[in-house]
């Protein structure tokens, strides 16, 4: 037998996550985390402005962030097999995004990730990768 598909194939305890997915806690820590992204956005006045720009009713959207953020974070594609290509930027589109509302976004983010005790390094890579994905949506300058 090969010894190191062995170990692989039995992760220990003492092992880093495989993925960001598994570092969150699986589906159960992204539904924690997008539900304290909406807590934030609903009641952070910094980010009343794009809170107005969703639905008063955010159950629909919650679920779709859901989808996309496991995938997003390593974990199942159930997003992309449900509803294809992200296509992200051009679903924005109807949104007018300035750096303002990257920035809000960024702080509802920030501290959702608070609140789910998202380890230093964690907390960094996601906001650094947050950060790239917000910038790449904004369509108004500034
Ligand atoms: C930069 C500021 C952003 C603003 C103001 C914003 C705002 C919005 C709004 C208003 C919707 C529509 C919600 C609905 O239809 O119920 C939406 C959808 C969505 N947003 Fe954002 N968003 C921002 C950044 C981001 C980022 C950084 C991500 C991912 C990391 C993201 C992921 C999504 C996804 C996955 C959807 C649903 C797309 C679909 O219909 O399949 N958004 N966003």
């Amino acid at each position: 037998m090969n010894p190191t598909a062995s170990t692989a194939a039995t992760p220990t305890t003492s092992q880093p996550p495989a993925t960001h997915f598994d570092a969150l806690g699986g589906q159960a820590g992204v539904v924690r985390l997008v539900n304290a992204f909406y807590r934030h956005m609903d009641t952070r006045p910094d980010a009343s402005g794009i809170r107005a720009m969703h639905e008063p009713d955010l159950a629909s959207t919650k679920a779709v962030l859901v989808l996309y953020l496991c995938e997003w974070l390593g974990g199942p594609k159930d997003y992309s097999a449900q509803r294809g290509h992200p296509r992200l930027r051009m679903r924005h589109g109807g949104f007018s995004i300035g750096v303002a509302e990257r920035d809000a976004w960024l702080a509802c983010m920030r501290a959702a990730l608070d609140d789910a005790g998202a380890t230093p390094e964690l907390h960094g890579a996601l906001m650094t990768a947050f950060f790239k994905t917000a910038d790449w949506m904004r369509n108004t300058s500034p």
